[in-house]
């Protein structure tokens, strides 16, 4: 038997994480109203309402509900005027869905390395990127830490072209003391069961720009026009509209979040410290502008030389073995199944072969730094930052076991 958890010890922490989502009696109150009410759907005052207070609450003039982060991304591609071998320069290190998206709207996922320090895209390589056929840039910000948007927004403004947020994990997010999604032309968000706002599934476009937010009602409501007759439509759309029962469970969450962004606020702040303590352990950074992470991920990278060797995977291991949910996080998305292809498979590539492409500072994040916590763990208290960092220590301390 060893010190620890992972060799039979006793495990730093045996009581569980706060659970998520934090339900509350005005969310089933505000269901109630949307069942009592007789519009679950198209024309639903509840939509319309979420609509403009999620806007507001990210600085935006204008929002269009969607039924999920996924389908918000295709209608922001589409809204921005992606098409045919259109190029859309992106981050290789985000969920599937920002290149998904990309391809399902016959554009080409330009993949961009990242920044070491932020995980995000570094904006120094982008500019070699671009080519004649680059229609747009899609900014993620991971784990809710706003990407460099000044530095995006100049090189788009240079090229001539539309900058798309990714701000699925971003609620809440700011840059320079701005919420992100209408920092660029068209921002997504999503609200799956696991997101800081969440209603199970659902997404919403927002934007500064009328005419992109018309465009994004047209290809969420199968080709409407906003004004339109019912049955004309314009171009190629689909139904990618939200459930109203799923705004009215939103708007009751605009109750809450402040409270919770605060709290994770707190508790990222104490964890920095703590885990800055320890030799081997290095939280990502947020980049100077970056005013307010929405903490959707917790990011920190580990150093296998300072754990005599051992691979994350251990570290991970051993650290769930302490009471301590963390997870590697993603792949190189350009690893991901669907990319490893013959080009063939989608002709608009035009031959770009995903299989010979190798980002170094993605794939050393992704194949052995990376390590996530997960929001729902910053919504306790103090003590659990505590216990967080007692494990790394613990397993930093006994790191011979880890052999
Ligand atoms: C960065 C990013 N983009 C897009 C999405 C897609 O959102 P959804 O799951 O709502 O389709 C997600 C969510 O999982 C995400 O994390």
């Amino acid at each position: 038997m060893g010190n620890l958890a992972l060799n039979g010890g006793t495990p730093v922490r045996v009581k569980p994480f706060p659970v998520w989502p934090e339900r509350s009696s005005r969310q089933i109150e505000m269901m109630k109203e949307v069942y009592d009410s007789d519009k679950w759907g198209v024309g639903s005052p509840f939509i319309a309402e979420f609509e403009k207070r999620f806007a507001e609450f990210h600085h935006a003039k204008y929002g269009q509900a969607i039924m999920n982060g996924t389908a918000a991304l295709w209608v922001a591609f589409k809204a921005c005027g992606v098409s045919t071998g259109d190029e859309v320069i992106t981050s290789p290190y985000t969920f599937i869905a920002t290149g998904s998206a990309v391809l399902m709207a016959n554009g080409v996922p330009v993949f961009v390395d990242i920044d070491p320090d932020t995980y995000n895209i570094d904006p120094a390589k982008i500019e070699a990127a671009i080519t004649d056929k680059t229609k747009a840039i899609a900014a993620v910000h991971i784990a809710g830490s706003p990407a460099d948007m000044d530095a995006i927004c100049a090189i788009a403004k240079k090229h001539d072209l539309a900058v798309i947020e990714d701000a699925a994990q971003a609620h809440g997010a700011e840059w320079k003391g701005r919420r992100v999604g209408a920092i660029g032309d068209v921002g997504t968000f999503s609200f799956q069961s696991t997101k800081n706002m969440c209603a199970g599934e659902g997404g919403i476009c927002v934007s500064d720009d009328e005419g992109v937010i018309d465009r994004c009602h047209s290809y969420a409501n199968c080709g409407r026009i906003r004004g339109g007759k019912w049955y004309e439509h314009r171009v190629l759309g689909s139904n990618c509209r939200m459930p109203a029962i799923c705004a009215g469970i939103l708007l009751a969450q605009f109750d809450q979040i402040e409270d919770q962004m605060a709290r994770r606020d707190r508790n990222a702040r104490v964890l920095t410290e703590l885990l800055s303590g320890i030799d081997g352990i290095e939280p990502l950074e947020l980049h100077a502008g970056a005013t307010r992470s929405a903490w959707h991920l917790y990011i920190f990278r580990y150093k296998a030389e300072a754990f005599g060797g051992a691979p994350r995977a251990k570290f991970i291991d051993a650290m769930c073995a302490e009471g301590i949910n963390v997870g590697s996080g993603y792949v190189p998305l350009y690893r991901e199944e669907l990319f490893q292809v013959d080009p063939e498979d989608y002709p608009w590539l035009e031959g770009r072969d995903y299989r010979a492409l190798s980002l170094p500072v993605c794939e050393n994040a992704c194949d052995n730094e990376s390590v996530w916590l997960f929001q729902s763990q910053l919504l306790g208290d103090e003590s659990d930052m505590h216990d967080i960092a007692a494990a790394v220590r613990k397993i930093k301390d006994s790191a011979g076991e880890l052999k």
